[in-house]
């Protein structure tokens, strides 16, 4: 509540100040994009070993899971590349495993929004990717991991019930 309220009076500050009258010519206008638009890259993380990084940035315009070794960032070398492909409403999110170079991420199919989980091996290319869950109408979640079971991750299914998400 207290939240809307801060926003509104936000917005309302805006339209009050901004009039065509006040406004400075010679300061640039923010470019849509730049507001609204695909972000250049985002949810950055590192590898459980440090050796590699993982982000969401466009592909095409989409947002894709993109890896790139770590020291390689360091030395601003321009080696990124895409892990996902996705055409559609694009990867939100995905996570390290504590496996070396194994990320698991969430995608659709066309946008049906049933996240299948899809388990990568980024160490060696051709990327090998696997789908751990793809039942139909099925929603996937990784509920939780430890380093001190490298190998497992628990899933949460919504196939009794798929109200629960
Ligand atoms: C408009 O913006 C320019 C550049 O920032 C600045 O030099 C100028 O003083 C501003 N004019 C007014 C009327 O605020
Ligand atoms: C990932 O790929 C590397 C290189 O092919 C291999 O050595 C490693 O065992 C793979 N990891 C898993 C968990 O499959």
């Amino acid at each position: 509540m207290l939240i809307a309220i801060a926003l509104i009076s936000a917005i309302c500050a805006c339209q009050a100040t901004a009039t065509p009258e006040n406004v400075n010519s010679s300061v640039p206008l923010i470019p849509r994009k730049k507001l609204f638009g695909n972000p250049d890259f985002t949810y950055v993380r590192m590898s459980a070993d440090a050796k590699l990084i993982a982000y969401l940035a466009p592909y095409k315009d989409v947002i894709n899971l993109w890896v790139q070794p770590l020291d390689h960032v360091l030395k601003k070398q321009q080696t990124a590349k895409p892990v996902t492909f996705d055409q559609g409403r694009g990867i939100e999110n995905f996570q390290w495993t504590y496996m070396p170079g194994i990320l698991i991420y969430s995608q659709d199919k066309d946008g049906d929004e049933n996240w299948r989980l899809w388990k990568v091996n980024v160490t060696q290319e051709p990327f090998e990717v696997t789908v751990l869950s793809d039942t139909k109408g099925v929603q996937a979640n990784i509920e939780s991991k430890k380093p001190s079971h490298p190998e497992y991750i628990i899933i949460g299914l919504n196939d009794r019930d798929q109200r629960h998400v």
